[in-house]
């Protein structure tokens, strides 16, 4: 399953607006924090000289290959790194680099890793629930539905999934999981359509029901947002004069804090906003990749 779920292609998002938008010096230094199976830095690389250096960060071991036999023939230099983008300063640092011209983020999944069961994440699919991306990490999501209080559990739910019948699902997974553990994504997803079940939800529904109870569960899982508020926070001091920062979001919560960092940052002099309002994808680009349908590019330049 390993194996084939790799191949998977992951089509890159909103890659002609960051084209567009972000240029790089042909001896610049590029950090693509979410390398995954290196499409983005690909486009990128390909411009790069000699001189140039391409760092890239992913917390699951097998994007890191992937993007291994997709940066091959890049004539730059690549450092791929096993490592949680929270952790961006210390990279670049070990690598005897002070500043660099761009970091990219473009934050979720890739398409092979909803695919593979060994990450647990899908409810199209029954797969072990565990929802760990970096395998070191010690909680999978089965830990916390089987474990978890159920004020907490439901409180999680609403917090991470916006879902606003998340004390209804808590009830129904505290309930079950007395009977019977909940270890598979299969069992999760069908109880959360059970618990939703109710008259007033009757009405078709345009994404499946238990999306925003898996999101929140992964977001938790792999502490999604503190890492990413860590990256924010760490960019400023990384970036030289004049180079960019550019966010792909896929949730409104991600988004948010992308938004509320930049602005911070413009108010005190550190930042441009070089997107006043998020780009988003064209129909185009959805028709022919429907994953990009969520997708918010934010990028702001260091002043
Ligand atoms: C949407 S994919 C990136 C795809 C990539 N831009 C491409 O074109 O192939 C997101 C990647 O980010 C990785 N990731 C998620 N959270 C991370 C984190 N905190 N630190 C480093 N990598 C992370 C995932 O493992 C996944 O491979």
């Amino acid at each position: 399953m390993e194996a084939d779920a790799i191949k998977i292609e992951h089509i890159p998002v909103l890659s002609e607006a960051l084209a567009e938008q972000i240029t790089l010096p042909p001896d610049g230094v590029m950090v693509d924090t979410t390398i995954g199976h290196g499409g983005h830095s690909y486009l990128f690389g390909k411009n790069l000289g000699t001189k140039a250096v391409l760092i890239g960060l992913d917390v699951d071991k097998n994007a890191i290959r992937a993007a291994q036999s997709r940066l091959k023939d890049l004539t730059c230099k690549v450092i791929l790194l096993h490592s949680n983008f929270s952790q961006i300063a210390e990279r670049v640092h070990e690598q005897g680099i002070d500043k660099v011209d761009f970091i990219l983020a473009d934050l979720g999944l890739c398409s092979a890793q909803l695919a593979d069961a060994q990450f647990g994440l899908s409810f199209q699919a029954d797969m072990p629930l565990d929802m760990r991306i970096d395998k070191r990490l010690k909680t999978t999501a089965a830990d916390i539905v089987n474990k978890t209080d159920e004020k907490s559990l439901a409180d999680l739910i609403y917090k991470f999934g916006q879902e606003r019948a998340s004390r209804r699902i808590a009830r129904l997974i505290v309930q079950q999981r007395k009977i019977e553990s909940i270890t598979t994504t299969g069992q999760l997803a069908s109880m959360v359509c059970r618990a939703l079940r109710q008259p007033r939800q009757k009405r078709r529904l345009r994404i499946h029901p238990a999306t925003r109870t898996f999101q929140a569960l992964r977001i938790a899982v792999n502490d999604e947002l503190e890492n990413l508020k860590q990256l924010l926070v760490s960019v400023p001091g990384l970036l030289k004069k004049g180079g960019h920062i550019a966010v792909i979001s896929f949730h409104s919560l991600e988004d948010r804090l992308v938004k509320i960092n930049f602005k911070f940052n413009e108010d005190q002099g550190i930042y441009k906003i070089a997107t006043k309002k998020p780009i988003v994808p064209t129909r185009g680009e959805i028709m022919k990749n429907p994953r990009a349908r969520s997708a918010k590019l934010r990028i702001a330049q260091k002043q």
